[in-house]
């Protein structure tokens, strides 16, 4: 019998303020044609307020917590992977901790921007399998709209906010294929230059310069990063499949990371997939940068569609470069 980890709760947050095409038509010069065909996105949510990343993660671990009916006592890591954390440090991890009153919980950050959410389930994972821990909360939050400059149309028309939450609990089992069965992770940081968030940091310490020169906003090379992210992200999803021997006809649902429809459908061609095994709903929440998988898992999941023994084939692709696809085996 091997010890697995497999996902027993599920949860998400989207804040209710929507911000459509039309309204950025307002704001810069775009149009919902432009944006809708090259993107696939029509509307996406923003979050209100004073309130940072933590409050989408909370909401979100709640949910999944709910879901799987576990006192927030018992659980033993949180990790949230994020680029937009509440603050540089005290970790968004170590505040979700507190407004969980998970007591005996320890908890980190993950930056792994696009990729980060299949980084910390893979993390998360791992303590599971080696019999460290019981209960780990992954989760993935991420409020874009902090850190998106709106005079900018390349980039503000992109990006929305949101969280998604799982928790991870061991199963024996001699099925090696039972719930988190791989993953395919990967990093190159010669991609850094073409798309980052320059200021803030220990490089470029915030100051009226790093202010006055918009450092603290997001950069993108859009067509460097698309080409990277068509061949990255088809590339590690073929390749998991070819890995455990498994074809596309057996892939229940490919829930990719939700940055682009024209990405998502490179990597689902190369799966030899049919439009009803993609998970997609960018067009209602943008990229929502660490919550688009665990935000469209919560999606499929609350909808019904999920069922024991489903393979999943998640994948992404982001800032680092990062990028990865992830094997599961729905197992509740
Ligand atoms: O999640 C993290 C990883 N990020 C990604 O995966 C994003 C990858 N990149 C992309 O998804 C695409 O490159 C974008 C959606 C960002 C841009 O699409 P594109 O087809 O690569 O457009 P482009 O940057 O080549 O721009 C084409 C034209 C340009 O005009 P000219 O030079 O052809 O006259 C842009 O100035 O579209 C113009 N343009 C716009 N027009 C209307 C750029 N942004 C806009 C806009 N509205 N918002």
């Amino acid at each position: 019998m091997g010890r697995k980890a497999i996902i027993t709760g599920v949860g998400h947050y989207a804040p209710p303020k929507v911000l459509t095409n039309q309204d950025l038509m307002q704001m810069v010069d775009t149009n919902d044609e432009w944006i809708f065909s090259r993107t696939g996105i029509r509307e996406r949510r923003i979050l209100e307020g004073d309130r940072g990343s933590s409050y989408m993660a909370h909401q979100a671990a709640e949910m999944a917590l709910k879901n799987s009916h576990t006192d927030p006592k018992d659980i033993d890591l949180i990790i949230v992977a994020t680029v937009t954390p509440d603050t540089l440090f005290p970790s968004t991890a170590c505040r979700v901790q507190d407004m969980l009153g998970a007591d005996k919980a320890w908890g980190v950050d993950l930056n792994g921007a696009c990729s980060g959410f299949l980084y910390a389930l893979s993390t998360g994972a791992q303590f599971i399998e080696s019999g460290m821990h019981q209960k780990v909360l992954v989760i993935g939050a991420d409020k874009m709209s902090a850190i998106v400059d709106y005079t900018d149309r390349t980039t503000c028309i992109l990006f929305g906010d949101a969280a998604g939450a799982v928790l991870l609990e061991p199963q024996e089992s001699d099925d090696p294929h039972t719930g988190v069965i791989d993953a395919i992770l990967r990093s190159d940081g010669e991609g850094a230059r073409h798309l980052y968030m320059m200021g803030g940091g220990s490089l470029h310490p915030a100051t009226h310069e790093t202010v006055d020169n918009k450092m603290h906003y997001i950069y993108q090379d859009g067509q460097t990063v698309f080409k990277f992210a068509v061949k990255g992200m088809a590339d590690v999803s073929a390749e998991i499949l070819e890995k455990h021997q498994l074809t596309g006809k057996q892939i229940k649902y490919f829930i990719p990371h939700q940055a682009n429809l024209r990405i998502i459908d490179a990597a689902a061609r190369r799966m030899k997939l049919n439009d009803d095994q993609v998970v997609v709903n960018i067009e209602r929440y943008g990229n929502t940068t660490a919550a688009t998988i665990p935000l469209a898992l919560s999606e499929v999941y609350y909808d019904n569609k999920l069922e024991k023994g489903d393979y999943l084939v998640m994948a992404a692709f982001g800032a680092g470069f990062t990028w990865g696809s992830l094997l599961l085996r729905w197992a509740i």
